[in-house]
């Protein structure tokens, strides 16, 4: 397996037990309060350009974290939230596929946006539209969410098949990827969402035979395309036809399980990304990376935890969770991104110029944090007749 990097000398002395319990109970608490009365999760409550603003991409990692932590009722009002966003744009997205279908797809522009505001509208700021990620990791969610509790998806039937549909229609499309940044490429970590997603809801068997084996032959394209062109040096790659890595690739192995943990390919991924975007337990977005000077991502470190705890290596995911405790302010808010070894400095103070210090606390965050912690059975989800276990 890979090598563990070590400590460095600079690193934090790590949590205390009691410390990350006490994170694990008000990381819950914060997503709680926060999670509006439509159910959206507010991407971060006090950070300038998000504030308003809920993301598919984290409100289905934060819905996943929630049910995996016992609160169904919270990952359920964030899965309505979503449905009466997809059904109000059911035209549009029957027009997306037609179009698709007819080898004149839609221009960008018409393309679903990857935000939306918490009263599920548009919103009028400019942002970097065009994600295709968030809506597989809604239907990933899903699926979770029922292994989980058995929960009968038949309440959001209609919207699942419409995202289906639309991913089906669209996944070759080249995007913003999970950062919104480089549209002009297909990014690997955007391909595996997808595949996640219609994999998770062809699981559960919920979609009508036709549009099943649609999105099953749709999986079958998408790995074959990863397989192929999204691999460089046994490693998967940032897009397509690249040779670098990015941390999101790391969600492939878990919790999404695209790719298999413990593969030769999962293996040097994770290698990879220890060996060049890591420092100590702190995980960089990509090797590039200059957003707020490019800092360690404390929910990237999470990532990296799951992927290790999901091929086994338990002490190392808890070494990670620990740090990542240790990037919680003193009110126990989880940032986005901490600045203790920045990767280009000179870009810090534009950022903060141009939009106040980083985002903190940022939901997702948290969520991850919790995520990590389920998984290390640090906490679990209350099992009840009504919401038990799967037995898998
Ligand atoms: C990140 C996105 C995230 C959004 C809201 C952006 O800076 O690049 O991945 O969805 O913030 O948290």
């Amino acid at each position: 397996m890979t090598a563990e990097p070590a400590r460095s000398a600079s690193d934090p002395t790590p949590a205390s037990p009691t410390a990350v319990e006490d994170l694990v109970e008000s990381s819950i608490k914060m997503i709680l309060d926060h999670q509006t009365g439509t159910g959206a999760y507010p991407a971060s409550p006090t950070f300038s350009a998000y504030a308003g603003y809920c993301w598919f991409r984290d409100g289905s990692f934060i819905a996943d974290a929630m049910s995996a932590v016992g609160h169904p009722e919270s990952a359920e009002a964030f899965f309505d939230w979503c449905a009466r966003i997809i059904e109000a744009r059911e035209v549009q997205i029957r027009d997306i596929a037609a179009l698709a279908l007819a080898g004149t797809p839609a221009p960008d522009a018409d393309m679903l946006p990857t935000r939306y505001t918490f009263a599920e509208e548009e919103g009028s700021e400019e942002w970097w539209d065009f994600q295709l990620d968030g809506y597989g990791m809604w239907l990933w969610a899903l699926g979770e969410h029922r292994r989980r509790y058995q929960t009968d998806l038949t309440r959001w039937g209609h919207a699942i098949r419409l995202i289906v549909e639309y991913l089906c229609s669209s996944w070759r499309r080249p995007c913003f990827d999970w950062w919104e940044e480089f549209a002009e490429h297909t990014h690997v970590s955007t391909l595996g969402s997808i595949a996640a997603g219609l994999s998770s809801i062809t699981a559960a068997g919920v979609l009508p035979e036709e549009l099943d084996s649609t999105a099953r032959q749709s999986v079958e394209e998408i790995m074959g395309l990863i397989g192929s062109e999204g691999v460089h040096a046994g490693h998967l790659t940032k897009w397509i036809g690249g040779e670098e890595v990015d941390a999101s690739l790391l969600a492939l192995i878990a919790p999404m399980s695209v790719i298999e943990a413990g593969s030769a390919v999962a293996e040097a991924t994770v290698r990879e990304i220890e060996n060049h975007i890591t420092d100590g337990n702190g995980v960089y977005r990509y090797a590039a990376d200059t957003y707020y000077g490019g800092g360690q991502w404390p929910l990237l470190s999470c990532f990296l935890g799951l992927a290790h705890a999901s091929a086994g290596h338990h002490e190392r995911a808890r070494e990670i969770l620990d740090w990542t405790a240790t990037t919680a302010g003193a009110d126990g808010s989880l940032p986005e991104q901490v600045n203790r070894r920045l990767l280009a400095p000179e870009h810090f103070a534009p950022w903060v110029e141009r939009w106040g210090k980083p985002a903190d606390p940022l939901l997702w965050s948290h969520a991850m944090f919790l995520r990590l912690a389920a998984e290390l059975r640090l906490v679990g989800q209350p099992t009840t007749p009504s919401h038990r276990e799967d037995a898998e």
